[in-house]
């Protein structure tokens, strides 16, 4: 048993369908269903006795107690948080609650459960967070990409946030001897993206005619990694990670937002030509450019994959092909996402009890 937090998020919900295709550990996923979170994403586990979803904060203890009580879980993998840039920017308060107080709240749940446990569990038992490049700031065009080592400087308030709660984690671990392990990942795009990001909001943007807000001249860059090659190392790390230790994951695929927005309208001309003729690419409008933007991310991933023998599977072309397919596939989940609707699911799915 996995204790997993925010997967009816973006990644967590990748995470969790990908976990339970490949092992049948069963997963209790603690997510508190703020507006990122969708348990549609996790649809098709309605029948799989092997996935209990708990509506809760990761910040209220008693709960967290409770959980790991009852299910005695060997692990807890740590995706819940506020993740928008943009939002961190215009309230910045949620970010703080969540990803540094609830940080730290559900680390003292674990902390004393792990310390009461009987001698083998307590070996085996890890506790993972999850993180972002963020932290480390931003890279100047021809500055060598972020390795383990590189010093914080986190620029938004998102990462600052993220940041802290990295801290934390590490702290717990040099004070306290919790067996904690960090990744720190790129940007990722895949399947159940919420399209207040990049490459989801373009796809949707472009479906629906309307403008493709473009910050600033465009030019930041981004490492970009397919989700479920994010789960992938989160796995290996889980299984085979140093106890302490930070693991950069990363595509060492670098592009300027410019070209992503040109790759994904490519391929919507390919795969979904404009009833009316004309290409995606002219729905392009140049926006205000983001306060504080971080101008430059790349990831050194040669540590996970020396030590750890994680690679990607994908490449960015397969990825953001599968990708776009996705988002044609699946009309009703971006219905559902737009209309606000996916908000109802659970009562939908569940009736009132839910
Ligand atoms: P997301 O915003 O899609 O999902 C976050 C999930 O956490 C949601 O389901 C939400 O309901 C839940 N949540 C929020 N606050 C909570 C709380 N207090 N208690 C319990 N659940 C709560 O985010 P994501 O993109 O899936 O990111 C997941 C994690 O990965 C985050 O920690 C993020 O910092 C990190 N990360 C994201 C990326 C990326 O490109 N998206 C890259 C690297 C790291
Ligand atoms: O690097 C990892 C991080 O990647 C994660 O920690 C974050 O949770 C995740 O949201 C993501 O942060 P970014 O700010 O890089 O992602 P976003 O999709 O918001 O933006 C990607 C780039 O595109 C960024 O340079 C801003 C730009 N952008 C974004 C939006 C939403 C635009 O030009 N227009 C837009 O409308």
């Amino acid at each position: 048993m996995i204790l997993v937090t925010g997967a009816a998020g973006f990644i967590g919900a990748n995470f969790v369908l990908d976990w339970l295709a490949q092992s049948e550990e069963p997963v209790v996923n603690l997510d508190k269903l703020t507006y990122a979170g969708n348990p549609e994403n996790l649809s098709s586990l309605r029948d799989n006795q092997a996935h209990r979803f708990v509506q809760g904060d990761i910040g209220d203890r008693a709960l967290v107690d409770q959980l790991l009580r009852e299910h005695q879980p060997r692990a807890v993998v740590n995706f819940a948080a506020e993740s928008h840039v943009d939002r961190s920017i215009h309230g910045p308060e949620d970010f703080i609650q969540t990803n540094v107080v609830g940080t730290f709240h559900l680390l003292e749940s674990v902390r004393a459960h792990w310390s009461g446990l009987e001698s083998d569990a307590k070996t085996g038992f890890r506790f993972l967070h999850v993180s972002t490049d963020e932290v480390y700031g931003t890279l100047g065009p021809n500055d060598a990409p972020f390795t383990e080592t590189t010093p914080y400087t986190p620029n938004s308030p998102y990462s600052a946030s993220k940041a802290a709660s990295d801290h934390l984690v590490r702290a717990y671990h040099h004070t306290y001897g919790l067996p904690v392990l960090t990744t720190n990942c790129s940007n990722n795009y895949g399947p159940y993206h919420f399209p207040e990001k990049l490459i989801p909001l373009l796809i949707v943007n472009a479906l629906a005619g309307k403008a493709l807000p473009v910050y600033g001249d465009g030019m930041q860059v981004r490492d970009w990694l397919y989700v479920k090659d994010h789960c992938s190392a989160i796995r290996r790390v889980l299984e085979a990670g140093r106890l302490g230790e930070t693991y950069n994951v990363g595509g060492w695929n670098e592009k300027p937002n410019i070209d992503i927005v040109k790759t994904v309208c490519g391929l919507l001309d390919e795969l979904r030509p404009k009833s009316g003729g004309g290409h995606y690419f002219d729905q392009v409008t140049y926006v205000k450019d983001r306060p504080g933007h971080d101008r430059r991310y790349a990831i050194d991933a040669s540590k996970i994959h020396k030590e750890l023998g994680w690679k990607p599977a994908e490449t960015f072309d397969t990825g953001i092909r599968k990708t776009v397919q996705w988002y044609l596939d699946n009309p009703e989940w971006v219905a559902h996402v737009q209309s606000g609707d996916y908000r109802n699911w659970m009562g939908q799915q569940y009736g009132a009890s839910a």
